[in-house]
């Protein structure tokens, strides 16, 4: 076992995360305000920041810091906000709680929340090309822009979405539910790995490592979202449990079973451990993040 203090890791990283955007939100009193409240209400209701810390830990993996890189973590945590808050509208997967307060629509009406959604999306590429402010080469921040798109658009979550929802109540194939999950959770999840190692001047090699542990610990954490969709409670994930059984989503739990899931997550994190065995030492947080995303209870 490793002594690495992943608690003070990520509150340190979360404090960080927290300040930066709270700086980077317009202010509530800025016109138009409703929406400024609407999205100042569900990006600092809390929630894990697993995306940008795994920006900041991409970076530092290949020895960057993470004031190099706050402006596209941050960007990462508002594309998953908006993400989340389009998610739980009532023509999704309409849901009732989000990151333990009621859902943007519920509060904000439809309307806005949609809104919202759009303008965290586009202000998080502001961010991404704001990024330049802290050095780093122009070229990479195009890629990164571009990579970042790619991975929110039809080409990852969105596309992940779309056959995530034309997929309820359907028999659907092993491939289908591998295409979802990788597409909706783990483009996100693997672009936040990338992002922070590509600003931080990865070279191929600890790029691929830092790749091949993005795509592993995505669809686990999708996997794992899945088991506790089955076995938490409101309590404890701040959004309703049994979600996905009432809109009878395509799941892991539903096609394998609980048991057989969370062997397949156990063995992902295993390989996204593996994977990370090429970087040494600095590789360490991630792999604490990795046991993390297994364990965590929401
Ligand atoms: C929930 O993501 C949606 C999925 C992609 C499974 P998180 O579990 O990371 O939600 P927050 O950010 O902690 O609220
Ligand atoms: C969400 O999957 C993936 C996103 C891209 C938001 P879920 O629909 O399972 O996420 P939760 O359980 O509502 O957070
Ligand atoms: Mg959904
Ligand atoms: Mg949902
Ligand atoms: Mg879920």
């Amino acid at each position: 076992m490793s002594d690495f203090d992943l608690p003070q890791y990520l509150s340190e990283r979360r404090q960080l995360v927290d300040e930066a955007l709270e700086r980077f939100l317009p202010a509530e009193h800025a016109p138009p305000s409703s929406v400024h409240r609407a999205m100042r209400y569900s990006v600092l209701a809390g929630g894990k920041r697993l995306r940008p810390i795994l920006v900041i830990a991409g970076a530092e993996a290949v020895g960057g810091g993470a004031e190099l890189v706050l402006p596209t973590a941050c960007a990462l945590e508002l594309i998953h906000t908006y993400s989340l808050i389009h998610d739980d509208l009532p023509a999704m997967d309409d849901d009732d709680y989000r990151r333990g307060r009621f859902t943007n629509h519920k509060v904000f009406g439809e309307a806005i929340a949609i809104l919202a959604g759009d303008a965290l999306l586009t202000l998080a590429f502001n961010l991404v090309a704001g990024n330049a402010a802290q050095g780093g080469e122009a070229r990479i921040i195009c890629d990164v822009v571009a990579e970042i798109a790619t991975a929110a658009g039809t080409g990852g979550m969105v596309g992940g979405q779309v056959v995530d929802i034309e997929s309820e109540g359907k028999t659907i194939t092993v491939e289908t539910l591998e295409y979802i999950h990788s597409h909706k959770t783990a483009a996100l999840i693997r672009a936040s790995l990338r992002a922070g190692a590509r600003l931080a001047g990865a070279k191929p090699d600890a790029l691929r490592a830092i790749t091949d542990t993005g795509d592993r610990l995505g669809l686990a954490f999708q996997i794992v979202d899945d088991i506790l969709d089955v076995e938490g409670s409101l309590e404890e994930l701040g959004k309703t449990a049994g979600s996905d059984e009432r809109k009878r989503k395509a799941t892991y739990p539903a096609l394998y079973g609980l048991e057989a899931s969370r062997a397949r997550a156990r063995a992902l994190i295993q390989e996204a451990k593996l994977a990370l065995r090429s970087l040494g030492p600095r590789g360490e947080p991630i792999s604490a993040l990795a046991d993390f995303i297994l364990e965590r209870r929401s």
